[in-house]
This record gives structure tokens, sequence and C-alpha cells, in this order.
């Protein structure tokens, strides 16, 4: 076993903020005593109305409640911003790194930052934003979507940020949901030399979403793109109209900050609601304890902002923390598979998060990429996302951090707000694979099919015992589908949609979802979106998807269709349905692999018997178990002759 562990190095155990004792000691402490703990963690934010309280919550359907800090007010901007200027006002807040090398990095202070979120949040109101208004923020990876996430939160404005790379559809379905009648975007996004025409998406989904009134376009690339008058405006122009100045709206700690959409087993992606002031402490808080983060040490998550990876762990946890967060506008692979470690030189990148799926695609180009670079500057490496299979654990580890930076493995979710089951790299030895141990406050549990508790060394389904700071509040616009979603599986637990495997020693190992969720490059697709995008084709009367497994993504998607009677499979049509999918939700929601299928494997009462299709996927064609119970059971023989490797 010894081989498998990775006990902490010795300057680590000395000089990070939590060492194994103090693990123990807090851990404990935050279950026994709670509000006493988490009253004590609210004083590192900066209250207008200091907490009294802590958490009042119950995940029982008769009194059904989160609330944490609610009698508390405070600013989530001005605890980002504000309260950092006297001391250091001249420090750099966002360090940003351009698609193009060639390009010069910005570097923006927190005093320009300040004063250039003051100005776009007076645009946001001189155009009638209010708070408790929905703001879709549809933008490139550039310091203006940071600060027009700023804006929102020093107004209470609410916003919803949609990934740059989802589609006009998929945007104009997000932009109806929450009812949001502005969007903010650009010209257009850049990423790996390859430009994405987010203005031109905007005005493709206004067609679907008849809400939108008004677009505030920035200038990225100052790429042509057309302005329609009354409805579109460029921010310059309005930013020069308006003051430096703009005052912080003191918020209750329960006020939402923000929405942000993300895909379930069923129906269409959900808007996960956080709060004020539980989530910013939860996201500053662990950003500080994980990372030991130390203000002055360039910190690095390469996310994109359109996950939740980037608003908590890019934007909010970082500049909560007066810390210098790096953004990075391009893809690892370009120009070349060394871009991310030429960025860390170039910057002394001192903590570094990224995915796996990130570290898989730059392993298999070889190691001289790495080697060629100095990377003296690193200190410490997260990653997130998906499971890390032990091989890319070691190459990041014995190749990318030479064997001297702990890898905090961070499991957590979009609803979860920030880290939950995690690695602190002066407490815990690692073992390559676990996300490990509990972060403080957190009590996971294992529970079987029947929601019976699992006791010791086991596998299971992982649930959470008890309500934290960073958890989701409702679904936006239906809170009888978060009850429904998250705390019916198991009765007063938060159920997470993963399965896990504790060990004798008490790590916590993510075997992934046992929903209807995969995990395509780290980023979660309802499998019935995809479906219902294919169904959406006048070709195709029946689609079925499930996860197959993919040497980089983790996971790729496998889609079995059904034509209409009379319709020819063909090589131009399965490529016009990969396209399709394409332009209905997105390039990150292409099937890997299309099979046409003249039937699919049915019950008698008609339910789709997925566990076949996704042992086919995988190749797993010898125990596809009893199949005598379809109402046809010989469609299972086409599909094994037919599937696809
Ligand atoms: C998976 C991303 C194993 C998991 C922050 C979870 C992980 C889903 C890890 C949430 C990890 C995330 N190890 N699995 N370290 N991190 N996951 O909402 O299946 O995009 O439920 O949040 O990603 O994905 P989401």
């Amino acid at each position: 076993m010894s081989d498998n562990l990775y006990p902490v190095p010795e300057a680590w155990a000395r000089h990070a903020r939590v060492d194994a004792a103090a693990y123990e000691r807090l851990h404990a402490q935050s279950l026994s005593d709670p509000d006493g703990f988490w009253l004590e963690q609210a004083r590192r934010l900066d209250w207008i109305v200091p907490p009294q309280t802590a958490g009042d919550w119950s995940f029982d359907e008769a009194d059904f409640r989160i609330r944490w800090f609610a009698d508390g007010k405070l600013n989530v901007a001005a605890n980002c911003l504000d309260r950092h200027l006297a001391s250091g006002g001249g420090e750099t807040a966002i360090l940003w790194e351009p698609d193009d090398p060639k390009e010069e990095a910005r570097r923006i202070t927190y005093l320009e930052l300040y004063e250039a979120v003051c100005r776009f949040a007076n645009v946001l109101k001189a155009e009638g934003v209010k708070k408790g208004d929905r703001v879709t923020v549809y933008m490139p990876m550039i310091p203006e979507a940071a600060v027009a996430l700023l804006a929102c939160a020093r107004i209470g404005a609410i916003h919803s940020v949609v990934f740059g790379g989802f589609s006009p559809e998929a945007l104009a379905g997000r932009i109806v949901d929450c009812e949001s009648r502005i969007v903010i975007t650009a010209d257009e996004g850049r990423r790996g030399g390859k430009r994405v025409p987010l203005k031109a998406n905007v005005d493709a989904a206004q067609k679907h979403a008849p809400v939108l009134e008004k677009v505030i376009v920035v200038k990225a690339t100052g790429g042509e793109v057309a302005m329609q008058p009354g409805r579109d405006l460029w921010y310059h122009e309005a930013a020069a109209k308006v003051s430096a100045d703009c005052p912080a709206e003191p918020m209750d700690a329960e006020d939402p900050l923000f929405i942000l959409y993300t895909s379930g087993s069923t129906g269409k992606p959900k808007g996960v609601l956080h709060s004020s002031g539980g989530y910013l402490l939860w996201a500053a808080y662990t950003h500080e304890v994980v990372f030991d983060y130390r203000p002055g040490q360039v910190y690095w998550c390469a996310a994109d902002i359109g996950w939740v990876t980037g608003h908590s762990y890019i934007v909010y946890g970082p500049l909560a923390n007066g810390g210098t967060t790096l953004m990075f506008e391009g893809v690892p692979t370009w120009p070349d598979a060394g871009r991310m470690w030429q960025v860390v030189d170039r910057h002394q990148v001192e903590i570094l998060y990224t995915a796996p799926t990130a570290l898989r695609a730059l392993m298999k180009e070889g190691d001289s990429y790495v080697t060629s670079t100095s990377r003296k500057s690193l200190k410490l490496l997260g990653s997130v996302g998906e499971p890390i299979n032990p091989e890319a654990w070691r190459w990041y580890h014995d190749v990318v951090g030479e064997g001297r930076c702990p890898i905090v493995d961070t499991w957590w979710q979009t609803e979860t707000g920030g880290h939950m089951i995690t690695p602190l790299p002066g407490a815990t030895a690692l073992k390559p694979g676990s996300a490990s141990m509990p972060f403080f406050g957190i009590e996971p549990q294992l529970v079987d099919g029947d929601g019976a508790l699992l006791e010791g060394a086991t596998e299971g389904n992982l649930v959470i015992a008890r309500s934290w700071p960073g958890q989701m509040r409702t679904v936006w616009g239906d809170h009888e589908r978060f009850f429904q979603t998250y705390f019916t599986t198991y009765r007063g637990k938060y159920f997470t949609g993963d399965g896990c495997r504790r060990d004798a020693d008490g790590y916590y190992w993510i075997t992934g979802r046992v929903d209807d969720v995969i995990n395509v490059s780290g980023h979660r697709m309802g499998t019935a979106e995809v479906e219902s995008a294919l169904v959406l084709h006048d070709k195709v009367a029946e689609a079925a998807v499930v996860g197959m497994p993919h040497d980089i993504k983790g996971q790729g998607i496998y889609a079995y269709v059904t034509l209409n009677a009379g319709e020819e499979a063909s090589e131009a049509l399965r490529k016009a349905l990969r396209d399709w999918v394409r332009t209905e939700i997105g390039p990150i929601a292409t099937p890997d692999a299309i099979q046409f299928a003249p039937g699919l494997p049915k019950t008698r009462s008609g339910k789709i018997m997925r566990r076949i299709l996704r042992k086919i996927a995988e190749g797993d064609v010898s125990s596809l178990g009893d199949t005598s119970t379809l109402a046809d059971p010989s469609v299972v023989d086409d599909l094994v002759a037919n599937r696809i490797s």
C-alpha cells in the first residue's frame, strides 16, 4: 500500500494553515458545535449587520428550509473589492492571459477592478436593472466577465451565466426560464485562435426569447457585429456616461446571488440558486484552506466562468480573500500542448487548479511539452470535475509537479457551491484517485438502494446528512422540484447523485454518477437533454443516450437512434444528427457515437431498459443480464451486432 500513500510533505505539515491535528479538531468541532463554529467563521466576511444565527434548516418535508446567517446583511461585491482597498488597492486582483500568447497579458489592480465594477453597476442601473432582477451573462473569458458578475452583486441583481459554448437555443431556454430581460455579452469570444460569434448567437436566441429587451455588448475582438438601435448598446459608450462611484446595496445573507443552470437526470436544466452570505463564506473559506492560499500568491483556476468552478474559484473565493486570480482566455492545447506550463512560468503561478480531462489530453502529447518549461513556481496542484484516474494523478504529481506539490482532488457540485470532500495539503496523506476526507461541517454518509446506512469500509450512494452554508437554496421557479430532486430519494438527506466507496482508512473514493447524468470532459450532461434534441430532428422517431468510456473525456456520449419509417440510415445522416445536436445544445453535447437501431429494448410497459444500452455502449455484451422481460428480446441481438466500437 505504501506506494499508494503520499504522506504530507514535512514543510507542508509545519507551515500549512491546517495540519492533521487541526483538521481532526476543527472537523469534530464543526459537527459538535455547528453554531459556534460557523458564527466564528462568518467573521471572515465583512458584514453590514453581523449575523447572530448560523444554520437554520431541515431536510424533512414538513418543515423543509435551508437558511444560514439569516439575520445578517452584507454585500458580496464589497467583500470582494471595497474591503481590500485600504491595504491592498494596488495589489493585482485579476491577471489576464490572452488567447494569443503573442499579446500582452493584463494586470488589473483591486482599485481598477473596483472602479470598473462601479461603472458597470451604474450602467446596469441606468438600464433599469434593480435588486432581484435577473441578468444573463454570455461572455468569453475576459476580465469584463468578472466585472459583470460583481456589478450585478453590487446592486443586488441575480446573475445567470450561460457558458459561451452553448448554442442560441440553449441560451434562449435559460433566458426564458429566469425571465431575464437583459443580456451582457461581447462582440466575439476567442478560443484557440478561433472566433465564437457571441453577439450573433444572442441575436439568434432572441427569436425564441421575446422577454429579452436589452443587450449590453462589450467590445472584445473588434469583430463586425450588427447592433439593433434601441435594444443593443456598446458597453464602452454607456460606461463613459456614468460615474465610477456606486454604493453597494445592503443584502440579506439569504438574498440570491446567482442562478447557474445545470443538467440533471430528467427534464430541462435546472436553475441552481445560490445565496449571498452562505455561498460567499463557503467559497472564501474553502479557497483559503484547501489551497492554503496566501495573499500575494498567483493562483490559477483554469476553468471557464460559465461553470460553477469559475464562479467559486476564479471570481468569488479568490477575490473575497484578496488574492490574485489568473484568468485564461485560451485552451490548453493551443498554440501547442505546452501552453499551460508556459503560462505557469510566465506568471509564476504557485497554485494550479484544473480538470483530469485536460491532464489526460496533455499527457498523451508526451512529457517534452512539460519538461521544456521550468514550473519551479508551482507549490500546489488541484483537480476537479470528475474522478481522476491514478495514471493521470501520477503524471500530474510526478511530471508536472516534479514530486514536490501535493494534489488536492476536490469533489463537489454546482449544487454544493464549493469543495465538500477534499484533501487539505498540510493535513491529508494522499491516495491517487481519492477525494479523501470531508471538509469542515460536511457529514458524508453512504447508503444502500433502500436508504439503509452503511458503516465502515463499503460502497454505496453518497448522501450528505446535514446542511452547510454553501448549499444551493432552491431551483429557480420550482421549489418543489428542488425538494423532489435532492431530498426524497433518501428521506432527510441530501442525495448527491454520485456513487462512492469508503476504504478502511475512511477515505472517500467517488465512483461516478449513479443517475442518468453523464460527465463529459468534466461537464455535466443530462442524457434526457441530448435525447430531446435528437427527437426534435424530423427524421428521428426515438432516441436513447447513455455514457460510454472515453480515454480523454472520461465519458463520451453514445446515442441509439430509431429513424421514422421510410428513413434510410447513412453516414450523411449520422453527421447531420451530430451537427443537429451541436446547434441545439452546443459542441460539448456532440454524440461520440450514433448507432441506428430499428428498435430499443423496452419492458412490456414501454420503459427503455437503459442498463442494457449502457452495457452495450461499454462493450460489455457478455453480462447483459435477464432480457426475457423485454417486450421484444430480439432487438438486443440487433443492437449487439451493430454496436459501434
Ligand atoms: C463529478 C463540478 C470525482 C461528480 C464542480 C459530481 C467529481 C459532478 C469530482 C458535479 C471529483 C466533480 N472526483 N467526481 N473530484 N468533482 N465530480 O456540477 O460526479 O459540474 O456529481 O460541478 O462532477 O459536476 P458539476
